[in-house]
């Protein structure tokens, strides 16, 4: 068994766009052409491996996971974040969790893991992709035998999850961006990218695809407060890819559109309820309205993992309730005055009716309602 919290450290330059000093490990680095060179997550010999995304872009540190309650904790703490990260690596929890339990109960581990599993749902409330997963996988646990060691086949089924979050990446990469029209400004909020996936990105493969077709000129990244996941994740990304990025602050995105700068707002989702209402980072009703007001037409980009036919509508929705501090205190300087207090709802909820289009895996939802999101998961 590994040690816990082992990491490696992989310091590059980040403040040079020019002329960026990469020096990423080779696992982090896929494809150049499709302008996808990240990974986030793996599985490395016996263990799992996350790229820890509160560091960056300062540190590229992958952190060693043996424990599936360390596992927990890392998706807790945005270790490792973004809907279908989170999946990706409830799954690979839940292998080490298996490996554990069979280990001290080879009789009883189908029992005696129930309330990791819970742990692991329970790790973050909004994104419907971690139940998901965690739930594929304890429909396998439920299958086998007496004293077979679950571990092969349970790997396998993560690693299943995992690849096919990549595929859908890039199906839906190809779909959305046959909306794009040649030399367009686009803008993005939060990161729904490489790191918030399995790979490739949701909204950011929109991107990707877009801008190897030439039809994205730049991109804008709402810099996302409070935990700046677009200054320092999105912005990152799209560096290390050689995709023009601009970072605004997100006051700033209604006043860009009236510029006319941007045709398309293109984000990713963490829950799509049945009436095709979107919860996303806290900002996005914000850009949707923004977005509606000047013509900006506004994509929802997202696997159906994310959609949840469960909830009716968004007011449905659990929305995570983060600390105060993370509002009160910025890189843990205080950037308010000792007694005052911060509200800090982490997703917000963007009504169908201000989205032009859900793009999935399975194909593209205009003008959603209940009507067509059921026929989109009926297929
Ligand atoms: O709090 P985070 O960083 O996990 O929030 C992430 C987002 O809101 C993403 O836009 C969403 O999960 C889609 S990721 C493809």
């Amino acid at each position: 068994m590994i040690a816990q919290n082992r990491f490696t450290t992989y310091t590059i330059n980040c403040v040079t766009p020019k002329k960026p000093e990469l020096n990423l490990p080779n696992s982090l680095i896929q494809d150049n052409k499709t302008h996808d060179s990240l990974r986030p997550i793996r599985w490395h010999n016996d263990h799992l491996q996350l790229l820890d995304q509160r560091i960056l872009p300062s540190l590229v540190q992958m952190r060693d996971y043996g424990d599936v309650l360390e596992v927990a904790k890392a998706i807790t703490d945005m270790v490792v974040r973004g809907a279908p990260a989170i999946g990706i690596t409830a799954a690979y929890g839940v292998v080490l969790a298996a490996r554990s339990h069979f280990s001290q109960d080879a009789s009883n581990w189908q029992q005696t893991i129930q309330p990791d599993l819970v742990a692991l749902e329970n790790s973050r409330p909004t994104a419907i992709n971690l139940s998901w997963a965690v739930n594929r996988m304890r429909a396998m646990i439920e299958t086998f035998q007496e004293k077979v060691d679950p571990v092969p086949q349970l790997l396998a089924a993560a690693q299943k999850i995992h690849a096919d979050d990549i595929t859908a990446n890039y199906k839906m990469g190809e779909l959305g961006a046959a909306h794009i029209s040649a030399d367009s400004g686009v803008i993005t909020h939060c990161n729904a990218g490489a790191l918030a996936t399995g790979g490739y990105g949701t909204a950011l493969g929109v991107i990707r695809a877009g801008f190897s077709q030439s039809k994205i000129s730049m991109v804008y990244a709402d810099e996302t407060r409070p935990w700046l996941q677009g200054a320092r994740l999105t912005a990152w990304e799209m560096v290390q890819e050689k995709i023009p990025v601009t970072l605004i602050a997100e006051g700033a995105a209604a006043y860009l559109m009236k510029q006319g700068k941007v045709s398309w707002a293109i984000v990713g989702s963490d829950r799509i309820a049945a009436n095709g209402d979107v919860a996303n980072k806290i900002g996005t009703y914000n850009l949707a309205v923004a977005a509606k007001r000047h013509g900006v037409k506004f994509m929802v980009v997202a696997p159906t993992s994310t959609v949840d036919m469960a909830t009716a509508d968004g007011e449905n929705i659990p929305i995570e309730l983060r600390s105060e501090d993370e509002v009160l205190r910025c890189g843990g300087n205080a950037i308010a005055p000792d007694g005052a207090r911060a509200w800090n709802p982490a997703f917000d909820v963007t009504p169908a009716e201000l989205v032009d289009i859900i793009v999935t895996e399975r194909g593209i939802v205009a003008n959603p309602d209940a009507g067509k999101m059921q026929e989109l998961m009926a297929n």
